[in-house]
């Protein structure tokens, strides 16, 4: 059976960008011009997705704005012949068949995922995390959907990590491997540090049998009290097979300051009309006179 369906969860708090996100979601925040968010429903969309469905929460409407019409906005860029602001505004409307649902309660990425199930139903379907961006040839997603496609398995997205940085992760124990693609023994969600079987981790994408909604509905508390998507795919592992899959791809980190700032950077380098401007900028920059250095 084909991937056509996503699941885009997008109900956290954003605590770490606090002031910024009070009032505004954070996967509204820019890279440059363009929501976070945009950039992962763009993955979808680019790996064949057709449905997408958000998990929302409170002071979250800013999202369903965006990927909504904004006829007022429209015709005034048409009146001004700002053609290519106008074609940009009319891309994010239509990009994909759009849905959503509110995670009530704050209770943790397998609670959000297990909000969606009604609309996924009995179909294998896709997950994509917000907090990384992933530019590669063929979308990251798009790869396990293949790995899912000759296996007919779920497949977890993986990627190497530096051993002190396992413990923000879900972390796999891998047995076999081919050609990037793992047999797993165990899926731990962040383990302690210098505890962690191994530096593989997982990287917010995921392709899912919906078997896995039996074992999110057991609703079992785990690291850091919530209800953790790792843990039931830990138990989905048991009674079948999970494959963990290497994906090639570059990843920025946008699920915190440092690496949001970084993305940004990389961004308006990558940036035709920008990329001089800030090369000039950086160079330009008296390192010695910095204050805090
Ligand atoms: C979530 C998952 C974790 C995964 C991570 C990837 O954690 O629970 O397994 O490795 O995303 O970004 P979070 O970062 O939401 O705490």
């Amino acid at each position: 059976m084909k991937v056509k369906k996503a699941i885009i969860p997008a109900a956290g708090l954003g605590t770490r960008f606090l002031p910024a996100t009070k009032a505004m979601p954070k996967e509204m925040l820019p890279i440059l011009d363009k929501p976070t968010i945009q950039y992962i429903v763009e993955e979808a969309v680019e790996a064949g997705i057709e449905d997408i469905i958000i998990v929302t929460g409170k002071h979250k409407r800013a999202i369903e704005d965006h990927f909504d019409n904004q006829k007022e906005l429209e015709m005034n860029l048409e009146e001004k012949g700002k053609s290519d602001l106008l074609q940009s505004v009319k891309y994010s409307s239509n990009l994909a068949n759009m849905f959503y649902v509110r995670q009530k309660e704050q209770k943790g990425l397998g609670h959000a995922i297990w909000t969606a199930r009604q609309f996924i139903g009995n179909e294998p379907f896709a997950v994509l995390l917000g907090d990384d961006i992933v530019q590669a040839d063929t979308p990251a997603i798009k790869q396990l959907m293949n790995q899912y496609e000759t296996t007919g398995k779920s497949i977890i997205g993986v990627q190497q990590v530096n051993e002190s940085e396992t413990h923000r992760y879900g972390i796999v124990d891998p047995l076999d491997s081919s050609e990037g693609l793992f047999s797993v023994n165990s899926f731990v969600e962040k383990p302690q540090p210098g505890t962690a079987p191994s530096n593989l981790a997982i990287m917010g994408r995921y392709v899912l049998t919906p078997q896995i909604f039996d074992y999110l509905g057991r609703q079992e508390i785990g690291a850091g009290g919530e209800i953790q998507l790792t843990d039931a795919i830990e138990h989905l592992n048991s009674n079948d097979c999970v494959y963990a899959y290497d994906f090639e791809g570059e990843r920025y980190d946008v699920g915190e300051k440092l690496g949001f700032v970084k993305t940004t950077i990389q961004f308006a380098l990558n940036d035709k009309e920008m990329s001089k401007d800030i090369i000039d900028f950086i160079k330009s920059i008296n390192f010695r006179t910095l204050k805090n250095k």
